[in-house]
């Protein structure tokens, strides 16, 4: 409070409202915050209904609201002291603002842009400025009265906020020595970060610079030979949701797989993590990205029809977002469009068989069945993979990459 009333003094910008929370503020500091609203309409959430008495039939719109009702009359009343002429219309286009999942705030540090929320269709309130630090309380406080998981940020100013993304990955990396675990966190909070803009507004330029950085840190981290056996004994999600740690991971797992069947340039190990990265990025539900058998799924009615739907549908929109990067292989839209395939036509979206399948999309199949087989199977021996997966796989492609992973047996 004592902030705000400090800003009030010294700043000169001139508020339409001005909302806030009076709960443990004496009246006297209440009373200062609205005396120097100026013009502003003031709305005070609060338990006590008295830190208002003395503006009671005041000139001054100043109205009271209990906090336990603010998050059904807030918007209902902003909308009368807009109707009333006691505060501009200050409803703005909604493709202006991008949304952000709220537990990615706390991790972006120093603010790059104002932070907004959405009180009610088109209408955006400042609630976090350029140069806060916002922590988790932070973010629980604003949850608490208006639940939902999404804040915003100005469309125009998302470029200065993914900017922070690539200075943060290059801080981590300059700890010597290398705290790997905070580097892996800061690569799956820009997963996260660059999930939300790109299902929005599509891969900018900057987006696409956090996500080859991240990739490529990924790659450089996982050094010149990775051992398959160490990725998989590290299978645990490592917080930040299941897409986010699942897609690097698989990255990992697949660069592992490519080294074992003798394919280990840094070109190949890009791809594969760069189309892990993509791979499920247009799925908006940890739950949905889980379903490896669409069919399955449908008989088992556990997916409403829009979520089969878009289950069906995200190999060709991640392959889409994958195409509007700049200078990238066509072998990773490739991939990521046929990470749903099977060697026998059974999969999704198209039901390719075999012959259709790149050697690298085979590959990433692989990697992904390993990782479902790591799930689910209580000890992990390659044999017993490989057995069970052996008619399926025992065609083209498949059974070449097979072979070749069962025939090195120096790195697991
Ligand atoms: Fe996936
Ligand atoms: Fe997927």
């Amino acid at each position: 409070m004592e902030e705000a009333i400090e800003h009030l003094e010294t700043g000169r910008e001139d508020y339409g409202l001005i909302v806030f929370e009076s709960r443990g503020s004496s009246k006297t500091l209440v009373r200062a915050v609205i005396e120097l609203s100026k013009r502003a309409a003031v709305i005070v959430c609060g338990t006590d209904e008295r830190v208002v008495s003395d503006f009671n039939g005041s000139e001054m719109p100043v109205v009271f609201l209990p906090l336990d009702s603010v998050q059904d009359d807030l918007s209902k009343t902003v909308k009368s002291l807009e109707l009333s002429g006691k505060i501009p219309l200050f409803q703005e286009s909604e493709s202006e603002y991008l949304g952000i999942r709220a537990d990615l705030l706390p991790t972006l540090g120093v603010l790059q842009a104002d932070v907004f929320m959405l009180i009610l269709d088109g209408r955006y309130v400042p609630i976090f400025k350029k140069g806060d630090r916002i922590t988790e309380a932070d973010v629980r406080h604003f949850l608490e009265k208006v639940p939902g998981q999404t804040f915003y940020f100005r469309k125009s100013e998302c470029g200065e906020v993914l900017q922070s993304r690539i200075q943060r990955l290059e801080s981590a990396l300059q700890e010597i020595p290398i705290n790997t675990a905070k580097v892996e966190q800061v690569i799956t909070e820009n997963f996260g970060i660059v999930r939300d803009v790109v299902s929005q507004i599509g891969f900018t330029p900057e987006a696409q610079r956090v996500a080859v950085n991240s990739v490529l840190l990924t790659i450089k981290m996982l050094g010149a030979s990775p051992k398959l056996k160490s990725i998989l004994s590290d299978l645990k999600e490592s917080g930040g949701g299941y897409i986010p740690s699942h897609s690097i991971y698989l990255g990992k797992v697949a660069c592992a797989l490519a080294h074992k069947v003798g394919w280990r340039s840094q070109s190949t190990y890009f791809k594969l993590s760069l189309a892990a990265f993509l791979h499920d990025i247009s799925l908006k539900e940890d739950r949905l990205a889980e379903v490896s058998n669409l069919e399955q799924f449908e008989k088992s009615g556990s997916g409403l029809p829009e979520e089969i739907r878009e289950i069906r549908v995200h190999p060709a929109r991640s392959a889409e977002y994958a195409r509007q990067f700049q200078e990238i292989p066509s072998e990773v839209e490739q991939i990521v469009a046929q990470h749903h395939e099977r060697p026998d036509g059974s999969g999704f979206p198209r039901g390719l068989v075999v012959r259709y399948f790149t050697p690298l999309s085979a590959l990433f199949v692989i990697a992904q069945d390993l990782i479902e087989y790591g799930n689910t199977a209580n000890e992990l021996t390659f044999e017993h993979f490989f057995e069970e997966k052996g008619l399926e796989y025992n065609v083209g492609i498949f059974r070449k990459l097979a072979r070749a992973i069962q025939t090195d047996t120096t790195l697991i």
